[in-house]
């Protein structure tokens, strides 16, 4: 109900939790190599372009809508417009695939930190993730073979996160980020300095930032900053509506949007460094090349980083840092993400915050716990993840976008919101931003990913798989969202008046 909404007690514990959700496993893992790979330090010009033309400004809508329709993402975007509800839908349907995945790294990453002081991995750290620690099976599918030292794990990860949920705004969320976020900053911190000291480190750097100018004129070195951007700022998922939603009614919405983004491309410069750092440590030790051991995501921390972390010296130290840091990030990031499935749950039904979070989060945790922990979880995984970051994301935010500024012609009056409320004012330039630049780089990279994606099966998985598991996922997440947005909604949410 409206009366009863919770709100954070501050404006500092909303700018603590929505950096806690925008720093995340992609700033530690996606963007060192995205850079790497495009262009190097070059790559800080798309960088910035795509962080100022299209970020923020998506950002700042985001937060205007939020908090001008203080709602969930179905029912801001219900009071923006009658037909636009079920665009909230569609995110609260991204974040739910994107949830039960993303405990699942976590589950990981916490074994690896337990490991870091009691394994030697040697020197077959891929064989160990595949063999030993996955069990991953040959061939892709959904089977209900289970791998205990997976199993446990991630029940135990789900028990936490459920009681932070269920705990709410004040007593749940913003405590646990105003924990978790310091932690992970300290220990971040450490990690870089440590990685700076190793031999090596230097080769490495210099790869990192070394420009190549000519990626400039390669249209996917832009495309690649325009889709790390979106991911990582966590726009478009509903994430920043809903956090927005718990801000008190005077607050420099725009001001807060700053510090958020240059806090987050902050941190990503950091592990640019410090991955980098430890990477060319690797690649002296195996006396390789770094282009040979640059990678990026599972690869880069669950081969290369068990790798480093057992020749490094006080490499244990260094192995508690780096999945200690992506346990804490994960948990800020996968708190942020339920959040959005709980509050629309609970303006839908009426229902109190307790019983909103487990009617949500139980039902979310069995699924993760059924699919992933299996011989087959990883496929499933791999093949949730580039679906709905491609699709969910991308085309998500592009018919949002669109919607709102041409069809239902809502971007002056949330300009209007934003000018009334915030330090930096713009009007013109950000309704061009958000209705003009933004699309056209969302549909150009949209464009890309079905392109790619139809001419050859995502990782060569079986077509059938990714049939069901790929596209037809996709598709089922469609037909849900009309369904949920035709459900009535409980009287007390008053969709009716903002
Ligand atoms: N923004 C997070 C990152 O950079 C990822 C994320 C995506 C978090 C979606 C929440 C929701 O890693
Ligand atoms: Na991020």
């Amino acid at each position: 109900a409206l009366a009863s909404r919770e709100t954070f007690s501050t404006r500092k514990l909303f700018i603590l939790s929505a950096i806690g959700s925008a720093v995340g496993l992609g700033n530690i893992w996606r963007f060192p190599y995205i850079a790497y790979d495009n262009g190097g330090g070059a790559f800080l010009i798309p960088y910035l372009a795509a962080l100022l033309s299209a970020g923020i400004p998506l950002l700042f809508l985001d937060y205007a809508i939020g908090h001008k329709f203080r709602g969930s993402a179905p029912l801001a975007y219900r009071r923006l417009h009658r037909g636009a509800e079920v665009l909230g839908w569609w995110q609260v349907l991204v974040c739910f695939i994107i949830a039960i995945y993303y405990a699942v790294i976590i589950a990981w990453a916490a074994m690896y930190t337990w490991f870091s002081v009691t394994k030697a991995w040697g020197d077959d750290a891929a064989g160990f993730l595949m063999g030993e620690f996955l069990q991953v099976a040959e061939v892709p599918g959904v089977t209900l073979d289970y791998v205990p030292g997976i199993f446990w794990p991630l029940l135990i990860v789900w028990l936490v996160i459920i009681v932070i949920m269920v705990a709410g705004v004040r007593r749940g969320i913003s405590r646990a980020n105003g924990i978790f976020l310091p932690l992970l900053v300290v220990m971040f911190v450490l990690l870089v300095a440590q990685s700076l000291f190793l031999p090596g480190a230097i080769d490495g750097l210099n790869a990192f930032f070394t420009p190549n100018w000519e990626a400039l004129g390669d249209p996917t070195v832009w495309a690649a900053a325009y889709g790390h951007i979106f991911f990582s700022l966590s726009v478009a998922f509903g994430i920043m509506i809903t956090y927005s939603s718990y801000l008190k009614r005077k607050t420099d919405l725009t001001g807060s949007g700053m510090v958020v983004a240059f806090a987050n491309s902050g941190f990503e410069m950091l592990a640019g460094i410090g991955v980098f750092a430890a990477l060319g440590f690797m690649a002296q030790a195996a006396g390789s090349a770094i282009d040979e051991v640059a990678t990026a995501g599972i690869g880069l921390a669950f081969i290369a980083f068990p790798t480093i972390v057992s020749e490094a010296p006080f490499g244990a130290i260094m192995g508690v840092l780096f999945f200690g840091s992506l346990v804490f990030a994960g948990v800020t990031s996968l708190i942020s993400i339920l959040e959005v499935i709980v509050a629309a749950v609970q303006d839908k039904s009426g229902w109190s915050r307790v019983a909103s979070a487990v009617a949500v989060c139980v039902p979310v945790a069995l699924i993760s716990i059924v699919l992933f922990p299996t011989v087959t979880g990883l496929y499933l995984l791999d093949t949730f993840d580039a679906f709905v970051n491609s699709f969910g994301i991308l085309a998500g935010a592009l018919v949002a976008v669109v919607m709102i500024a041409w069809v239902f012609r809502k971007l002056p009056v949330l300009s209007k919101h934003l000018n009334r409320t915030s330090s930096i004012k713009m009007r013109w330039t950000w309704m061009i931003l958000v209705g003009v630049v933004a699309p056209l780089a969302l549909a150009y990279m949209l464009y890309n990913e079905f392109v790619t994606k139809i001419n050859e099966p995502y990782e060569g998985y079986p077509v059938d798989f990714l049939a069901v598991y790929g596209w037809g996922m996709a598709g089922a997440l469609v037909v849900v969202a009309i369904i949920l947005s035709l459900i009535p909604w409980s009287k007390k949410s008053k969709i009716d008046d903002p």
